[in-house]
């Protein structure tokens, strides 16, 4: 691979999905790329990268899919996911005792762990037996994951990672080597593919916003960006649920570290609502 084309692809990189490659990984590149280099029939990785300079828009789909990081755990950050259930889910309970109505948006969920840790501790709380309307996004600008997420269906290793097995006995059914989530949990999810660069104007306002591990990849400019945009939609008593190394990210923009937790963030200058088009 030359530098003509390592530095093509770290530009179409970080103009479509705000990620920075990282100098000198052309052993990771090879090894990401190794799939859709088989799919598209090049003979190596240069081949495809000197054809990404024609822009077709399913290589370039396919490279961008290939070079996300998607590596997920269920329940992680045990911390975090236990403030959620401790502190802001209570709390919100609370607050929104008269339209028992809950919004929550997980903005980079991988193959689904997150979303569905989070749809295990709401059903715990029995939510949905107490009469609330509850909405649960989960988003993810690779197909191919959001499509794996919409199976349900996790590896032995994936259960392994964070799933007491208490709870892979109550939500799960095994299938051969692998283990299905069970369909109550799977109803909860609405997913979605979506690129945190693009418009959130289809995003309902939210309560909870968990959008973790993904900032750390982007630039400066996207994360203040996405940062930004996810306080237009978030409630103004709402919490913003990042990973532990990019709390501090939110500072500046209105956001205060929870002490308590490493990774929740609360507004501290309440942003408004974003202004809904009449009608
Ligand atoms: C390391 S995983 C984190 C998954 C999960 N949030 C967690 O903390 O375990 C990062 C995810 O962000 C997604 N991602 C990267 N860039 C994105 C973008 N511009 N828009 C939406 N998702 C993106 C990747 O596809 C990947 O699945």
């Amino acid at each position: 691979m030359n530098a003509h084309d390592y530095s093509h692809l770290a530009n179409v990189l970080r103009r479509r999905t705000g990620i920075v490659l990282p100098e000198k990984k052309a052993s990771m590149i090879e090894t990401r790329l190794a799939p859709v280099v088989r799919r598209f029939g090049f003979r190596d990785v240069g081949s495809l990268l000197r054809e990404l300079h024609y822009g077709h828009e399913a290589l370039v789909q396919a490279v961008i899919e290939a070079m996300t990081t998607n590596d997920s755990a269920f329940f992680r950050e045990r911390r975090t996911m236990e403030e959620f259930r401790d502190i802001v889910l209570p709390k919100l309970m609370i607050e929104r005792a008269a339209s028992k109505q809950l919004r929550i948006w997980c903005a980079a969920c991988a193959a689904g762990q997150e979303p569905y840790s989070i749809a295990m501790l709401l059903a715990d709380a029995g939510l949905a037996e107490q009469g609330w309307a509850i909405t649960l996004i989960a988003t993810d600008i690779n197909s191919q994951m959001i499509a794996r997420a919409e199976q349900g269906l996790f590896t032995q290793l994936e259960v392994q990672r964070g799933l007491p097995i208490r709870r892979l006995a109550v939500h799960f059914t095994q299938e051969d080597d692998n283990w299905r989530i069970s369909e109550r949990l799977r109803r909860m999810v609405t997913f979605r593919t979506f690129n945190l660069l693009d418009s959130y104007g289809w995003l309902p306002d939210c309560d909870v916003v968990f959008c973790r591990n993904v900032l750390m990849y982007f630039d400066a400019k996207t994360r203040v960006s996405v940062l930004d945009r996810i306080g237009e939609i978030l409630a103004p008593d709402g919490a913003l649920l990042v990973g532990p190394a990019e709390s501090h990210l939110g500072y500046e923009l209105g956001y205060v570290a929870a002490e308590s937790a490493p990774g929740l963030l609360y507004k501290n200058r309440p942003v408004p609502l974003r202004r809904r088009l009449a009608g």
